[in-house]
């Protein structure tokens, strides 16, 4: 049987269950993608958050999410982003918060969690500690392995973004063509869909389940497309397929607001 994973990511939650960003109610928006993404009637393996789940960082805010995924009796993993407080992530989230490197073996595929945020940054970073913890479990354990973390670690294109990404993203991607079994790298952070390769590895980024960004935009902006959530299928054989499934109607639309948020 292939694993299915759900990766949802950019919640920007709040503790209060009104709070708004950039005019979209982050809570109601997740809900209903979360719904979304559990309603398919293949079974789920399991659901990967890949940061920036709190917003405003406050401890109700990650109590309302760990209880939200422990109603999806799946089991759950959780890296976070820059807009997160790592010691409530652990306090509300428990053994699903995840960082710096972390291994979750699912039915002969590796699961890798990287914790790629730098306190008080927007941009990401991998220390040399994790890349070579990394390589070292590349290097013992040969199944087909997928990286999930926050940051981008190659360019998207879009020139604002492009300045927090990981910073040493070059070093994450340069294991792709030692470790062939490094079959993706799967990541947050941008608000939009992004697919790309290095050699055989799948480089993918995923739309938030609030508001997305403008693809290839030089300067912050804001896009329309609605929410949604990534889908990986891992099969035995290390092969892999993906897809990227949004809300079909979505009320609330965001707030094309200047220069940032
Ligand atoms: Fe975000």
């Amino acid at each position: 049987m292939p694993i299915r994973l759900l990766q949802l990511t950019d919640l920007h939650l709040f503790g209060d269950s009104t709070g708004q960003l950039l005019g979209i109610t982050t809570r109601d928006s997740f809900e209903a993608v979360l719904e979304l993404a559990l309603s398919s009637s293949t079974e789920t393996s399991a659901v990967i958050l890949s940061g920036d789940l709190v917003h405003d960082e406050t401890a109700s805010g990650y109590r309302y999410l760990g209880e939200a995924l422990r109603r999806t009796q799946l089991p759950h993993y959780c890296v976070g982003g820059n807009h997160d407080n790592l010691e409530l992530m652990s306090a509300h989230l428990g053994s699903a918060a995840l960082g710096p490197v972390a291994l979750r073996r699912l039915q002969g595929w590796n699961l890798v969690f990287l914790s790629s945020s730098v306190p008080g940054q927007d941009g990401g970073h991998l220390s040399a500690v994790q890349l070579s913890q990394l390589e070292s479990l590349l290097e013992e354990n040969r199944a087909p392995t997928a990286i999930f973390l926050h940051h981008h670690p190659i360019p998207i294109h879009s020139a604002w973004m492009d300045t927090m990404g990981v910073d040493n993203g070059a070093e994450l991607t340069a294991l792709c063509d030692r470790h062939p079994h490094l079959k993706a790298i799967v990541f947050g952070h941008i608000h939009q869909a992004f697919h790309a390769k290095h050699g055989e590895c799948a480089i993918l980024g995923s739309p938030s389940t609030c508001f997305q960004f403008l693809p290839g935009s030089r300067d912050f902006a804001i896009d329309d497309s609605p929410p949604g959530y990534r889908e990986l299928t891992l099969y035995p054989d290390g092969a892999l397929a993906t897809k990227v499934v949004r809300l079909q109607h979505y009320a609330e639309l965001p707030l094309h607001q200047v220069g940032g948020y």
